[in-house]
This record gives structure tokens, sequence and C-alpha cells, in this order.
């Protein structure tokens, strides 16, 4: 007779805190958004000498910047610098304007101090007959900065590991992608009433999609995902497609060529793979869609969905990808919705952990993920 085999305990989703606390929250994203390598955009976004954007992260805002330094083994993404926005006369914040361009330097308008594209100062008026006083002392405040095929990574506590110590795997499993050839065509912004591990959670399991996608159920068999084994700083995995189906568009059809580094194999599924903290990163056979994750609050993300195509196929007279954008946006608003009433329910007196299923345990694995990370059990 074989042995009773012992029956594990069921995992269970965590305490309302970790959702619901603004002093939790805080701890948290201090963890995971100050110390980790966030995704801030896109190379692309920043072609030219002297254009940037800015990032806000709670409060921090962070100008990511192109120089014109040329491109080295160790900056290949070219020079993208990213900085505290704030001066280092008597610190005002320099810029206000969410993107734009530079002319050769960065000026702060209070007294005019100048930066060059490097951060370093290279004018500081009045200060002259200040005894001791050096411009090198006082370059504007580094924030760490790597571009991964085109997608911008910073890290605001400066001297992290480099990034591939958080995505290493990953930088090679995605190279058939080339991601570095996608050009951004659209982005919509949505602040979503929900906790920002919510967003995640809600991305990393397809057990909902029969019952909230009417449109994604058509194109995947929702218990057809192949997970990979979860690691301590992402998680994901691949869904192939139903009979018929080529890619996620409005009705199935592929209307682009296949992303040019794709074998047979790639073709024919859909990558979905979280890096925490902030990026949901989506390869279609034809597109790549992703999405950023900014909290605001404890109850409050904003998102940054964008849609890049292959600049080959951006360029043909009869380039489509409305089909595209339309299958996300139908399904990133039932994804934004249920996350909001999750957030809703779990803010309830009545709220108590419940039980995951063993199609769950990407998401479990996340939640054990953020304990460790904050040296806690729940
Ligand atoms: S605070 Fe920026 S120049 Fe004075
Ligand atoms: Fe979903």
């Amino acid at each position: 007779m074989q042995p009773p085999v012992a029956a594990r305990p069921v995992r269970t989703t965590l305490p309302a805190r970790y959702y619901t606390d603004p002093a939790h929250f805080r701890r948290e994203v201090e963890h995971f958004f100050f110390t980790k390598w966030i995704c801030a955009g896109r190379a692309d976004q920043i072609p030219n000498r002297g254009d940037y954007f800015l990032r806000d992260v709670l409060g921090e805002s962070i100008i990511v910047v192109r120089d014109d330094q040329p491109s080295t083994a160790l900056a290949p993404g070219g020079s993208i610098h990213a900085m505290f926005n704030v001066c280092r006369h008597r610190g005002t914040r320099i810029c206000e304007t969410a993107c734009g361009t530079f002319h050769g330097s960065i000026q702060c308008s209070y007294h005019a101090w100048t930066y060059d594209l490097n951060g370093r100062l290279i004018g500081a008026p009045h200060m002259d007959d200040v005894q001791g006083f050096d411009k090198r002392d006082f370059p504007l405040k580094r924030v760490g900065c790597e571009v991964w095929d085109g997608h911008i990574f910073i890290n605001i506590a400066g001297a992290a590991d480099p990034l591939r110590t958080q995505i290493g795997p990953l930088m090679e499993q995605f190279r058939p992608w080339r991601m570095e050839e996608l050009r951004l065509v659209h982005r919509s912004v949505d602040e979503v009433k929900a906790n920002w591990k919510l967003i995640i959670q809600n991305y990393n399991e397809c057990l909902h999609c029969p019952v909230l996608h009417p449109l994604l159920n058509q194109m995947h068999h929702y218990l057809g995902a192949a997970n990979a084994p979860s690691e301590a700083t992402y998680c994901g995995g691949t869904m192939g497609f139903k009979e018929g189906i080529e890619t996620l568009s409005r009705d199935g059809k592929l209307r682009r060529q296949y992303l040019p580094g794709l074998g047979a194999e790639e073709k024919g599924l859909v990558s979905y793979y979280s890096l925490y903290p902030n990026m949901l990163l989506t390869l279609h056979p034809d597109y790549m869609v992703t999405v950023t994750l900014w909290p605001k609050a404890v109850d409050r993300t904003e998102l940054i969905c964008e849609w890049h195509f292959h600049r080959d196929e951006i360029a043909r007279p009869d380039f489509e990808f409305q089909d595209a954008i339309d299958f996300w946006e139908v399904t990133n608003r039932e994804d934004w919705h249920i996350s909001e009433l999750s957030q809703a329910g779990i803010s309830s007196r009545a709220y108590q952990p419940g039980p995951y299923s063993n199609r769950e345990l990407l998401l479990w694995d996340f939640d054990q993920v953020v304990l460790r990370e904050l040296g806690e059990s729940s």
C-alpha cells in the first residue's frame, strides 16, 4: 500500500495590509522602486542628442537624456543618462516639461546654473569669488541607467548591481525578438484604482480568461500556459494559439510580417513576462506590448501601455496597427477594471486571505518575493 501523501498546507493570498496600508506601501516601494532596476521607457523616445523625458517615481523626478557620446560596448544603447531633476545650487526642480530637447545644456530657471548633457556643472553665475567652490563638485546626482535591447532601465539607488543581475537570462531568451529594432507607435495611460501588486497578480494568471476576456479567450486555451519556474526578480511563460489564430489582433489574423529574428516555434506563441517590480512584457509574433507600472498610492497605480512594431513594417505604406491596439485596449480595460474590484474587495473588513489554486502558484511565488524582500512572513 502507498503511504499517505502528506497534505500541503493551503497557500493563501496576502493579508489586506499589503494592499491597503499606506505605511506598508511606503516601505514596499522603497524596497522595490528605489533600489531595484525599473523600466523607464524606450531609447527610441529620445533618438537625438539632447532629447529627454522625465519620469516621476513617487515624487522623485528623474531626467532621462541622450547626450552625444558614441555608443560603446559598455553603453550599447548609446549614451543615455538618468539624473535627479534637482539643481545643485539651492535644490530647485530644474525641468518641468515632460519631454523635449535640451539644446546642448540643461539650465536651472532660478539662477541659471547650467549643466551639460552628462550632468556636469558648466556654468554657475556669481560663484567665482566663493573661495573653495569648484564646479566639479556639483554635478547633477546620477541615477543608474542601462539600456537592454531598447528598453531604458533606471536604478534610483545608483550604486546597484548591473541590470544583468536582475533579469540576466531574459537578455538571451528574448534576443530573437530583436526588441531594439521595434519602435513605439501608440501609448495609452490609465490611472487604475488598485495596488501595484494586483496588476502583476492579474497578469500572472489566465484562469480568469474565459470569464473576463471573451476576445482573448478566442485566441489562447486558458489552461495552455507553459510557465517557466519563477525567479526572485521575474516570472512568466508562453501561450500557444488556438487553431487558425496567428497573433493577438481583433480577429486573430496577422497583418504584418513576423518579427525577423523569430523561429518557427516563436512564431506560434506569445510570451508573457512580469519583470518585477514595474514591467509587463508581452511579445507577440509580430509586435510587442509593454506596460510599466507607476504606483501613486497604496490603492492607485498609473499604467503606461505602449505598442511597439518593427521599424520596417512601420515604413510600409500599408502598415496597419489598429487591430493590435484594439485587441489590447479591450483586454486591458477588462483587466484594469477587475483589478479595481479586487482592490475594493480586499479593502473590506470582510476580506481574509483566500486559497490559491495550483494554477495560481506564480502569484503565490510573487507574494513570497515581496515577503522575502521585506524580511516578513505573512
Ligand atoms: S536653484 Fe538652480 S540655479 Fe539656483
Ligand atoms: Fe487578464
